[in-house]
């Protein structure tokens, strides 16, 4: 069975003292049965990398440069985040593309700069709340993926996790309820399933507002693979908890939806 993966993105937050306390509270407390990654910023993948040593947690990065080497001031490869250990890095989060400038074609390279530096990219898709009262999310979301398909064959799309995120669901305590997730979700599993051998195996993902409150209910959906977590990742208790209701629902335990 595809265990749930839940992933925690800290954004630009923590400081050192922090999160020693956030990684042991997590690494002492968790329980296996679900995946469970932590993407921290740049500066603590090496604090990272030593406090989740053996504890079942992964690590993972924000972000990454498409270029593998050379006289790209700021940019941080892939190798370099393998080798600090990290095995997953988020790629094309709206921030980055709604605030930073990335647009669907430079996603695409850093997934391929990911998959060729032995990385897995959780890469980022979805739609403003302007898109989706226009109808035009399934658009939106197409466009964003078939940006994916035109530099990546069958075989590295299915090594890819995608994560969906409705931009309206990020950081505002917005949760999209279990129907429009589900439809979406459903849509990337039959966009992946015209491209990829096996698209049940990609794991696909939400992201936006997730809490331990609900999180049960979301991994309960059909096409649910785990979920993106901003805030909550922050507090060791809703991790804990999110990562436990992926591990029982991995163990095949329901629960009922809670979106708003
Ligand atoms: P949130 O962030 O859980 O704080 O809404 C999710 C994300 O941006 O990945």
């Amino acid at each position: 069975m595809k265990r749930k993966l839940v992933v925690g993105n800290w954004k630009m937050n923590g400081d050192l003292v922090g999160n020693q306390a956030l990684f042991e509270q997590l690494v002492g407390r968790m329980q296996s049965g679900a995946e469970c990654a932590l993407c921290v910023p740049f500066p603590y993948l090496a604090q990272g990398r030593c406090a989740l040593v053996d504890s079942g947690i992964a690590l993972g990065a924000q972000n990454l440069s498409e270029f593998d080497e050379g006289a790209y001031t700021g940019e941080v490869s892939a190798r370099m985040l393998r080798e600090f250990g990290c095995r997953f890095v988020i790629v094309g989060h709206s921030e980055r593309r709604t605030l930073l400038g990335e647009d669907d074609d430079a996603v695409a390279r850093k997934c391929k700069a990911a998959l060729r530096g032995g990385l897995v990219p959780i890469v980022c898709v979805g739609e403003s709340l302007a898109e989706r009262e226009a109808g035009s999310a399934e658009t939106v979301l197409r466009r964003q993926l078939d940006a994916l398909a035109a530099v990546l064959d069958g075989a590295s799309l299915a090594r890819l996790v995608v994560a969906y995120e409705p931009l309206w669901a990020i950081g505002t305590g917005r949760t999209a309820s279990a129907d429009q997730i589900q439809a979406m979700l459903g849509f990337i599993r039959g966009w992946l399933s015209a491209r990829v051998a096996d698209a049940q195996a990609v794991r696909i993902l939400y992201g936006g507002s997730v809490k331990a409150d609900g999180a049960r209910a979301l991994f309960s959906l059909p096409e649910s693979d785990g979920a993106l977590v901003g805030g909550a990742s922050l507090i060791a208790g809703q991790f804990l908890e999110i990562c436990e209701a992926a591990a029982a629902a991995t163990q095949g335990v329901a629960g009922d939806f809670k979106g708003s």
